[in-house]
């Protein structure tokens, strides 16, 4: 079996997945007809010519506009239920998705029908897939506090529908300590906790000391500049926090994909995981990410499991869930790579 074909079958679990970042050109100018949102684009090569970023700040400057386009309960079931198909179609048996309710809310939607659609796509993977998914909310931390604090509030009231909290978008004058208070709240009432600390952003060390050590996160988005802080280092070696990484989007948001630095934590025993961050606009699912760092750093077969095993891990999957995934998991490993 060659390594690609490996990977393809390979059960998978996906940690970072924007699931505003999985809407396709095609289900775009879908729901724009459905609400009757003008777009600026009809067709689904003037919606890709759109796709130009080469940072951070681009790739939201596109991003964030295109949300216009879901309005309804429905609509976010829908973009959910797509992405969760494609998930299920390379093999990924848990995924855990990030979502912008402030975005919405902004735009006058209700919170509860943002996360009771997104829900609601839960609950059909789970019943049509097999798959078992959970929601983690997402302070964007570029608009005001105020803004954050009252989804986060609103959360509360979800506790069955939400796993966890993230804190995702333009890090410039937005350090993981601004909201201190909310991930504090949060995981009082029971929540999960994660940060982006994205690559090669301005002050990225100073964010990952605070995600570290003022917020004790449950584990860290991208987060790989760790490399540069060895007090740091060994702070997540110690605690076995685990790092999302996402190396297709890497290449977007820096000049690289960071595939060596990735493969040298992974090497080093640090729990790296691969993922997909936005799919439809990076242009890989999971699949992808993990042919793209294979062939990048030289992983062999082993180390494939491995990112699945560290993925389970660190996931905030039920105790059944991560029991049954790792039996596959062995099961998978002894089918293609019988032992001596
Ligand atoms: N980085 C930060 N914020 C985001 C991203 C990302 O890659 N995707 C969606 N929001
Ligand atoms: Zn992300």
């Amino acid at each position: 079996m060659d390594l690609d074909a490996f990977t393809a079958a390979l059960p998978k679990v996906e940690l970072h997945l924007h699931l505003e970042g999985t809407l396709e050109p095609e289900l775009k100018l879908e729901l724009a007809r459905r609400n009757g949102v003008d777009i600026g684009q009809s067709t689904v090569e003037e919606v890709r010519a759109t796709y130009v970023f080469d940072s951070l700040a681009s790739f939201l400057a596109v991003y964030y506009p295109a949300m216009d386009v879901l309005v309804t309960r429905a609509d976010f079931r829908d973009l959910a239920m797509a992405y969760f198909r494609k998930a299920a179609a390379q093999n990924v048996r848990h995924a855990e998705v990030f979502f912008d309710p402030q975005v919405h809310v902004a735009r006058g939607v209700a919170f509860e029908d943002v996360v009771l659609g997104y829900h609601d796509a839960v609950e059909e993977a789970q019943r049509e897939l097999g798959l078992s998914a959970g929601l983690i909310l997402c302070i964007v931390r570029d608009l005001p506090v105020e803004s954050a604090e009252d989804v986060v509030e609103r959360m509360l009231e979800f506790r069955e529908q939400v796993v966890g909290i993230g804190l995702d978008s333009d890090e410039r004058g937005n350090p993981p300590a601004k909201f201190a208070h909310l991930f504090a709240r949060a995981r009082e009432a029971g929540f999960k906790v994660t940060v982006h600390c994205d690559i090669d952003q301005e002050d990225t060390v100073e964010h990952l000391r605070q995600a570290l050590e003022d917020i004790a996160v449950d584990r860290i988005d991208h987060g790989t500049n760790v490399v540069e802080d060895p007090r740091l280092l060994a702070l997540l070696q110690e605690r076995g926090t685990g790092l999302t990484c996402c190396p297709v989007s890497n290449s977007f948001v820096t000049d690289d994909s960071k595939a060596p630095v990735i493969a040298d934590l992974l090497r080093r025993g640090v729990k790296v995981t691969v993922n997909s961050d936005d799919p439809a606009y990076f242009g890989g699912y999971v699949t992808e990410n993990l042919v793209a760092l294979t062939r990048a750093a030289s992983l062999g077969p082993d180390e494939l499991i491995q990112l699945q095993r560290n993925a389970i891990d660190i996931s905030w999957a039920s105790d059944d869930v991560k029991e049954g995934f790792l039996a596959e998991l062995d099961a998978y490993e002894a089918l293609v790579a019988p032992p001596l």
